[in-house]
């Protein structure tokens, strides 16, 4: 039986205070509704997307051309909202209802519910709540579910129940149009109301099923900044929870955030205050010291990512030790065994194996060879204002501290640079080039002083 998910997101999100629509905010980097696609295409055939607020932003944003996407140019409520999907959805199949700001919803409960929509028609996910103020609340008789009855259309007793409807459910696509058509505005906030259609099948002698979570998180929606902090945390300390589960060392998990995906290989630790973005992997035996922020890298065995380093779009090979202090800006690729340590830039240059740049210095455009030695302060100077230039490092390359190198120009295998020097002209294999002033020195030199 095919399985048609209808994502509800044309809401506005008014308490998010922000200029984009709210299914477009981000939880760990990627949007809501990007989280709730993500799960629906996990278990459904196709994704119906319905959209109004910020139309055309949502799709670009969204960029996936197997979603329909289908306009709700009005929003007359969540059962006017459905109905502008049915026309999509052939009869004999499953319609799945999920909430483009409800992210956190789990697959395995939603397996649970389609699989008894196949077997009664409808089920519901609902949850029972400390306090159900807001909520439509699940009427049952003799534990058999009557209706939903909305916040603002319930009685008293009806308002001291505490199992309330999540909004999602399952329900067969066929009986699905059916009972959309027999709704109506009749209620206090003059809705269409997509949980009418309980009372609805009730009436025409269906049961209806249920599934219950105990995870509030999982069926919480996102209204304002402060929920979607709250479902961040959720979602970091889960993530955290089966990386440690899976042999990763945390200092603490509270203090560790991963915003993309993230393989590591056997005894990696990462100390806290981490933040991974995009896609990440790293060997065996790797560690990563405190405050680094780390994006789409591939990070070799027994590397050692010291604190405070910033890395992104970086290929970094076995045994390499970066910073403390370090930026590897993105196209950098790093032999086995090099070292770039504290306050040194590189950018879209090759490092090659057990190559040291240990302190202060700014490498961009360059290829550097083996076993190079650059010192403290040097500088490839790449950009003439204009354009940039690439600089050539050969194996073996001795490099004096505090010297520019002003690409165009390359420096032949192990040639010796000697410090303060100003390199403007290629240099060839093992020469020596020196361009600083020759020191003058003054004997028993008066200062001025003062008059
Ligand atoms: C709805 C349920 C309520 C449930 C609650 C769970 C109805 C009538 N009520 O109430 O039983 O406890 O969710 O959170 O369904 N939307 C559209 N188009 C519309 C209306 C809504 O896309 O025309 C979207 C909204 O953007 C929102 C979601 O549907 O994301 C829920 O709509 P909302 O009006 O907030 O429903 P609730 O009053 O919360
Ligand atoms: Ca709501």
């Amino acid at each position: 039986m095919k399985t048609h998910a209808i994502i509800l997101a044309a809401g506005k999100g008014t308490r998010m205070n922000s200029s984009k629509p709210k299914v477009l905010q981000t939880l760990a980097n990627k949007t809501l509704l990007g989280h709730v696609l993500t799960q629906a295409q996990n278990i459904c055939d196709q994704v119906h997307i319905i959209y109004g607020f910020g139309g055309k932003q949502v799709i670009n944003e969204i960029n996936d051309n197997s979603v329909n996407w289908v306009e709700q140019t009005q929003q007359l409520g969540t059962g006017h909202a459905v109905q502008q999907a049915m026309p999509h959805i052939n009869d004999g199949s499953i319609s799945l209802i999920l909430y483009g700001d409800v992210p956190l919803i789990n697959t395995d409960t939603l397996t649970k519910l389609i699989e008894k929509a196949k077997q009664n028609y409808i089920s519901l996910l609902s949850v029972v709540l400390k306090n159900p103020t807001g909520y439509g609340r699940i009427v049952r008789n003799n534990n058999n579910i009557q209706a939903i009855v909305e916040q603002k259309d319930a009685n008293n007793e009806q308002l001291n129940i505490c199992e309330v409807n999540t909004g999602i459910m399952a329900v067969n696509s066929s009986l699905l149009k059916k009972y959309l058509n027999g709704i109506d505005t009749n209620n206090a906030q003059g809705e269409l109301y997509l949980t009418d259609i309980v009372e609805i099948a009730v009436n025409d002698g269906k049961t209806i099923a249920s599934v219950i979570t105990n995870n509030e998180f999982e069926v919480a929606g996102v209204n304002d900044k402060v929920q979607l902090a709250e479902l961040e945390r959720e979602f970091q300390q889960n993530q955290a929870t089966k990386f440690m589960q899976q042999g990763l060392t945390l200092k603490d998990p509270a203090r560790f955030d991963c915003r993309g995906s993230f393989s590591f290989g056997k005894d990696c630790e990462v100390d806290v205050n981490v933040v991974l973005e995009g896609n990440i992997t790293i060997g065996n035996n790797t560690i990563i010291a405190p405050n680094c922020s780390i994006k789409n890298a591939k990070i070799g065995d027994n590397v050692s990512i010291l604190s405070n380093s910033v890395i992104e779009d970086a290929v970094i090979g076995d045994g390499v030790s970066i910073g403390p202090f370090a930026r590897i800006r993105p196209k950098v690729n790093i032999g086995e065994n090099a070292k770039i340590g504290n306050f040194v830039e590189v950018k879209k240059s090759d490092i090659g194996k057990g190559s040291k740049i240990s302190h202060l210095s700014y490498v961009g455009d360059s290829i550097v060879g083996k076993d190079v030695n650059i010192g403290a302060g040097v500088i490839t100077c790449n950009y003439d204002g204009v354009n940039k230039h690439q600089t050539n490092i050969g194996d073996g390359v001795f490099i004096g501290s505090d010297s520019q190198l002003i690409a165009p120009v390359s420096i032949g295998k192990n040639a010796t640079i000697g410090a303060g020097s100003t390199i403007t002209s290629d240099t060839s294999e093992g020469q020596l080039a020196i361009s600083r002033s020759k020191q003058k020195s003054f004997s028993n030199w008066k200062r001025p002083a003062k008059k």
